[in-house]
């Protein structure tokens, strides 16, 4: 049995524009969500807390959260690695930080420069302290089926993370397919792992479409109770230290295959078409989504 609504975290703002080579003003950033939350998202993924020398494309992270008129009702979310990071996120009132692993020891440490164990010690303050202010901590699982580094993952391997980031107080776990190789059983076993210490109303699934299995992936975790999911309009994203991977499936397409099923998610599938057209337009290039582009044809 499917559930019956489903919440979806556009994380275009992040993921996507992370990984652009031209610089994106913050101006269009902030258009940008703001077209994302008139269309009824419920929860973006604005920015990134991150070293600007690391990745400079999030370089403007106050800026864009300082620009953002907040919609009622939607959530507001920030990458943060670490106590720096968080410090200034706090600054910027978040709804809710995402701290981010890795199943792979080669991944953590090409994106986050430390081991596992050493990633969890640094996390440990940051939950802390968020928690203490009575912010949302997620956490994300990195290569969580496959690593561009290491090959195929094990699942115990996300179990260990997830079990990890369980005992210093992570409130949700987020699986990735960082590089899109998954394939939905192995993401199912993947998915299996993390709900050995994460309740199913606490994880979500956030798979990159590189080998076109994204929204398969999507509905076999639909056919496991899951319910949350992060996508990115038209298609953006990309991680800068996943070389080739592309971007996560595109929120238009997960809502148009959404409303097929007649799952409620609460997003106009017009006006969220207009958040990735615009983008797009800026990026000089087409909408990576088939729904929007069969939609905008039509
Ligand atoms: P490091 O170099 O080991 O850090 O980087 P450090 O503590 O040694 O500091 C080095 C310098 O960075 C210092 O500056 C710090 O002040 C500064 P300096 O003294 O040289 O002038 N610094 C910072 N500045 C601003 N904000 C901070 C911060 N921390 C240190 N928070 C670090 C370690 C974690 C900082 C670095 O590796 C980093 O920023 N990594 C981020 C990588 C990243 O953003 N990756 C993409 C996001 S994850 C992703 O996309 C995957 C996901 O989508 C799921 C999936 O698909 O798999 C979530
Ligand atoms: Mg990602």
């Amino acid at each position: 049995k499917l559930p019956t609504k489903v919440k979806l975290v556009d994380v275009g703002p992040r993921d996507g524009l992370q990984n652009e080579k031209e610089p994106v003003p913050a101006e269009v950033k902030i258009r940008l969500v703001h077209m994302l939350q008139d269309a009824g998202l419920k929860e973006i993924e604005v920015t990134s807390f991150v070293s600007p020398k690391w990745v400079p494309q999030m370089g403007d992270n106050a800026e864009v959260m300082a620009g953002i008129h907040r919609k009622p009702g939607v959530r507001y979310s920030v990458l943060v690695p670490n106590m720096k990071g968080l410090e200034a996120a706090l600054a910027s009132k978040p709804d809710e930080i995402v701290v981010f692993g890795a199943a792979s020891e080669a991944f953590s440490q090409k994106n986050i420069n430390c081991s596992i164990a050493e990633s969890i010690e640094r996390f440990a303050p940051v939950v802390e302290g968020a928690r203490a202010k009575g912010i949302y901590v997620r956490g994300a699982i990195s290569t969580t089926v496959g690593c561009p580094y290491e090959g195929d993952i094990a699942p115990s391997r996300v179990e260990l993370v997830a079990k990890l980031m369980k005992e210093i107080g992570v409130q949700h776990i987020g699986v990735a397919d960082t590089i899109g190789v998954g394939t939905p059983k192995k993401v199912q076993a993947a998915m299996e792992a993390a709900l050995k210490h994460y309740a199913i109303d606490d994880v979500s699934g956030h798979f990159h479409d590189t080998y076109g299995q994204a929204l398969v992936n999507t509905m076999a975790c639909l056919e496991m109770g899951i319910w949350q999911f992060d996508s990115s309009v038209a298609g953006l994203g990309g991680c800068p230290y996943a070389k080739g991977a592309t971007g996560n499936v595109a929120t238009e397409d997960v809502v148009y295959m959404l409303q097929g099923l007649g799952v409620d998610t609460g997003i106009d599938l017009d006006k969220l078409i207009d958040a990735g057209k615009y983008i797009s337009d800026f990026l000089q290039r087409k909408p990576n989504s088939r729904a929007a582009t069969a939609l905008l044809n039509k």
